[in-house]
């Protein structure tokens, strides 16, 4: 008998000629969590679902032996019966259902006679999300009533009621803030002290070394390495995928910060299920030219809800006064945004960011299409140029253009979205999250980025989670909490703890100056 409980061997997965795995072996024992790390398009999600069955036997080339014995799945039932689950990088939810329905997606409770078990839905639903640590999820409400990183806990959930015998989990904490990831990391060391199989994927390496007990890197669909955690640092893993070390995670340069050019006045948000209540409370805010102004805030405290009415998005009802160059301005639907000048790379990628049925191409010009408009047709070359150009400037990984933004590695998605918003050419540039799932190499592209079109005058909102990365680009760092501007702080020796004790402080009300006491 085997000591694995799973071994990959010579995995080979190619799409239309382009080889996205060449022939990978990993093995996995009952109780241990493997890392899977790589940079964006290396193959990790590839490799797990060939693992999961998403991609069925025959559709790849290899062997998968589960207990010793070959595994030949022809749909992700079939794996979910011999218990590997998975956790998909992104969310699989729907979201007119409600968090319990979800959760019981395809395995509902059902009563004698076959009606649906409500009842015992929800209470083992309420158990779940007391397991993990979030006890005030309604789990009757349909989860779209929930932002990103609740959702992400919904899916986790989902999983977790499944019978496990070997978890995955791709990129499962991109959304979820520092104590929800804690609450995940310690779920998964529990998983293991039952003899449960996980392998973690996720850019954030931390994470990895903080759970995993080996940690298998891939690099282009072939695999470096894997070594136990031991013998292995944070930068070991990164100087493993990239071939490289990475010199500096954070460029911040000194810059130039000019005159106001927006004003946010009085913004309001109110919820879209319970229009009484507010998600957003009353904030106000500046920013000036060339500035990096950071929003950091726990994941729920309206940072999402505030920039989506900045741009126009916001799907409930709400109040905001945009101000651009001093003169009130309307910014009422994220076309008229644009035009403006004010550009939203938004968190929700996969709803608000990509437009599927398209190709990589048509996404990234599809905020610019109007300049290849030659009468009545499209001048598809120069369209072409610009998109070439727009590839090799972020080093978006595709095999060509054409391809639809779907067949995209998420990070790769990430960058062409960032890509679609630079086109347009934007004066004011919010960007929600935007590094989640992008690799470490990528993520000092993306930063470098901020940074040059900072000093061309570009005037940058980022909401981050990442409070390293808030404070490791930002010259001003707002804090929301609750839906209430709590900081406003200047980015000189400013602290995580700082920051974190205004995100929390229920008492804690800021307004558009300084809290730090300097003049911006
Ligand atoms: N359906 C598809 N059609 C064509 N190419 C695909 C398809 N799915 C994946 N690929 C390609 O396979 C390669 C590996 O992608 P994969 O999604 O596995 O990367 P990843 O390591 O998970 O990256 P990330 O960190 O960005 O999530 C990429 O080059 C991707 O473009
Ligand atoms: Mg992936």
């Amino acid at each position: 008998m085997s000591d694995f409980l799973m071994e990959m061997s010579g995995i080979v997965k190619t799409f239309g000629g382009v080889r996205a795995l060449d022939g990978i072996d990993i093995k996995i024992r009952a109780g241990e969590c493997l890392g899977l790390c790589g940079e964006n398009g290396a193959g990790k999600s590839t490799l797990m679902k060939v693992l999961s069955g998403v991609y069925p036997y025959g559709t790849w080339d290899g062997e998968i032996l589960w207990d010793g014995r070959p595994l030949r799945a022809q749909s992700v039932r079939d794996t979910e019966a011999a218990g590997i689950i998975i956790i998909h990088q992104e969310l699989m939810l729907v979201p007119e259902l409600s968090v319990a329905e979800n959760i019981f997606m395809g395995h509902e409770l059902t009563l004698p006679g076959g009606r649906m078990n409500y009842p015992a839905m929800y209470r083992r639903a309420g158990e779940l999300m007391r397991e993990l640590n979030m006890p005030d999820i309604n789990v009757a409400l349909p989860v779209m009533h929930y932002g990103g990183g609740h959702q992400q806990l919904v899916e986790i959930a989902k999983a977790l009621n499944k019978k496990a015998r070997l978890l995955i989990l791709d990129e499962p904490s991109s959304s979820l803030t520092a104590s929800e990831i804690a609450v995940l990391l310690d779920i998964i060391r529990g998983l293991k002290a039952r003899g449960v199989a996980c392998v973690y994927i996720s850019h954030k390496l931390d994470e990895v070394a903080a759970v995993c007990d080996t940690v298998a890197v891939i690099r282009d669909g072939r695999h470096i390495a894997t070594t136990a955690m031991a013998e292995l640092d944070v930068n070991r893993i990164i100087a493993q995928m990239v071939g490289r070390e990475i010199a500096a995670l954070y460029p911040r340069q000194t810059h130039a910060i000019g005159e106001v050019v927006f004003e946010a006045h009085h913004v309001s948000c109110f919820d879209v299920d319970n229009p009484r209540r507010k998600r957003v409370d009353d904030i106000s805010f500046s920013l000036r030219r060339g500035e990096i102004l950071g929003v950091a805030g726990l994941v729920g405290a309206g940072r999402t809800e505030l920039m989506s009415a900045l741009f126009g998005a916001y799907r409930g009802r709400f109040e905001a006064e945009v101000w651009l160059d001093g003169v009130p301005v309307d910014t009422g639907s994220p076309l008229k945004s644009i035009r403006l000048g004010l550009c939203m790379v938004p968190e929700d990628r996969k709803q608000l960011g990509i437009v599927p049925d398209l190709s990589v191409g048509q996404n990234i010009t599809l905020t610019v299409l109007q300049e290849f408009s030659r009468h009545t047709r499209i001048d598809s070359e120069s369209e072409l140029k610009t998109v070439h150009g727009e590839i090799s400037r972020l080093q978006l990984k595709t095999a060509n253009a054409f391809l639809p933004i779907t067949s995209l590695s998420g990070g790769n998605q990430q960058k062409a979205v960032l890509s679609k918003m630079l086109l347009a050419r934007p004066r004011v540039l919010i960007l929600d999250e935007p590094t989640r799932g992008v690799d470490v190499g990528a993520k000092s592209e993306i930063y470098k980025l901020m940074m040059e079109l900072a000093a061309q005058g570009v005037a940058i909102i980022m909401v981050s989670s990442e409070l390293a990365e808030v404070l490791g680009v930002s010259d001003r760092v707002l804090v929301i909490g609750e839906g209430v501007l709590r900081g406003n702080f200047i980015n000189r020796d400013l602290s995580q703890e700082t920051v974190l004790a205004a995100a929390i402080d229920p008492s804690a009300r800021a307004t558009g100056h300084c809290d730090n006491r300097e003049t911006a």
